[in-house]
């Protein structure tokens, strides 16, 4: 594809070799064109090719062949999770991820690493709850929501050779996974293991439900630790910010809002050209990898605010959860969970360069490497 011919908001990445959208109009276009797809097509391979044996266990690769978002459950599965993975639910959840985030902030070592002992076991152990799994099984499925983020991450890099450690591992994970989706649809409790229940009458076994606890896991709980860590640099930067969240004068949803607008924790959001097409102005070939700039579209409105401030455009104005059928699920979750997290943490009394905080942008979901940070003494 030729550089020059590119009509305004796009433009071909000869690097990456893909098409780059980067206004707020192109990226409507790309993520409701049905001749521009969310990825591999599996509708046409048999459910009952994939299913493992109840008392068996997915290899890797089956297991992410499993989630409902590429094969053909994806309509009743997302019509009735989105019944549930709403604003109302998710603020039926706000004084447990409150008091969940306060019992993490409140065991803070005085010295450490937020992203390891803040964030990751407040924003896992909240998503846990959410989904309606008892307490008793969380260190557990923490496990399985390490190897399952591991091992998605390290498809995305293209890894497909697992050592025998490894497989060994995901066996065991997955049976454990299996077992406890199963003792959960028998007697949890929760808007979303009601949703559970009526999906799994549509498959013989339970398999498809275990893979969509896994997915759910592995979609939330990486880019809301990236959106927090992002959040926290932007807040320590100003020095009377942490002060005015933690005196109400300034909102963290707001805050963490902004701060996603500006630097969403996915870089791009990618869509494949399935069949030849001109919907975007130029013409685009099977197989054409078309990668929507995240914030390229957010900022295109209302260019980047002082975050102490708040987000000066709506929430359905910014595509930091993406837009139209595969709108994210968690969107609303997620956003309560964040601000909730920055809520309690500013009441500790924190100590933060935000110069040292690191932040890995080199892959589309941005990664966090450190937060250290300190705890002063309380007066
Ligand atoms: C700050 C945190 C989060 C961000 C930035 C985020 C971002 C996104 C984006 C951009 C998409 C659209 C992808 C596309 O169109 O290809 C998406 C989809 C999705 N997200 Fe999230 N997400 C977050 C948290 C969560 C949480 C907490 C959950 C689950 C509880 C979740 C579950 C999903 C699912 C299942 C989809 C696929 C929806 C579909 O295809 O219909 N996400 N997310």
């Amino acid at each position: 594809m030729n550089a020059p011919t590119m009509p305004p908001g796009l433009r071909w990445d000869d690097t990456r070799s893909r098409l780059k959208v980067l206004t707020p109009e192109l990226a409507d276009i790309a993520l409701r064109d049905p001749h521009i797809i969310t990825g591999v097509d599996r509708s046409k391979e048999s459910m009952a090719r994939l299913m493992p044996a109840e008392d068996g266990a997915p290899t890797i690769v089956q297991f992410f062949e499993l989630w409902y978002t590429v094969n053909d459950n994806y309509t009743p599965f997302n019509t009735e999770l989105r019944k549930v993975f709403t604003a109302r639910s998710a603020a039926e959840c706000a004084d447990r991820f409150t008091a969940l985030a306060a019992r993490h902030a409140a065991a803070l070592p005085a010295r450490g690493d937020l992203a390891r002992d803040y964030f990751g076991p407040y924003l896992t152990t909240s998503t846990f709850a959410m989904l309606g799994v008892p307490e008793g099984d969380w260190p557990n499925l923490t496990k399985v929501a390490k190897l399952v983020i591991h091992l998605f991450k390290q498809q995305l890099l293209g890894v497909t050779e697992h050592s025998a450690a490894e497989v060994r591992a995901f066996e065991t994970v997955m049976r454990y996974l299996k077992s406890l989706t199963d003792r959960l649809l028998a007697d949890g409790s929760s808007p979303f293991l009601d949703a559970a229940r009526t999906l799994s009458t549509m498959d013989t076994g339970t398999w498809p439900i275990a893979a969509l606890v896994g997915q759910l896991l592995m979609a939330g709980i990486e880019p809301m630790i990236t959106a927090s860590a992002v959040a926290v640099r932007e807040i320590w930067r100003d020095p009377a910010l942490p002060g005015r969240l933690r005196d109400g004068d300034a909102d963290a949803g707001q805050v963490a809002e902004e701060v996603m607008r500006q630097q969403p924790p996915f870089g791009n959001i990618f869509r494949f050209v399935r069949e030849p097409c001109d919907c975007l102005g130029v013409r685009l070939d099977p197989g054409t990898v078309v990668a929507i700039d995240t914030a390229a579209v957010n900022l295109a409105e209302a260019p980047a605010a002082d975050p102490a401030h708040g987000c000066p455009v709506r929430p359905s104005a910014v595509l930091t959860f993406g837009r139209g059928t595969h709108y994210c699920l968690g969107a609303n979750s997620a956003r309560l969970q964040v601000a909730t997290g920055l809520r309690e943490l500013v009441r500790r009394p924190v100590a933060l360069d935000p110069s040292a905080v690191r932040i890995d942008t080199h892959n589309n979901l941005k990664e966090v490497r450190a937060v250290p940070y300190t705890l002063q003494e309380e007066s």
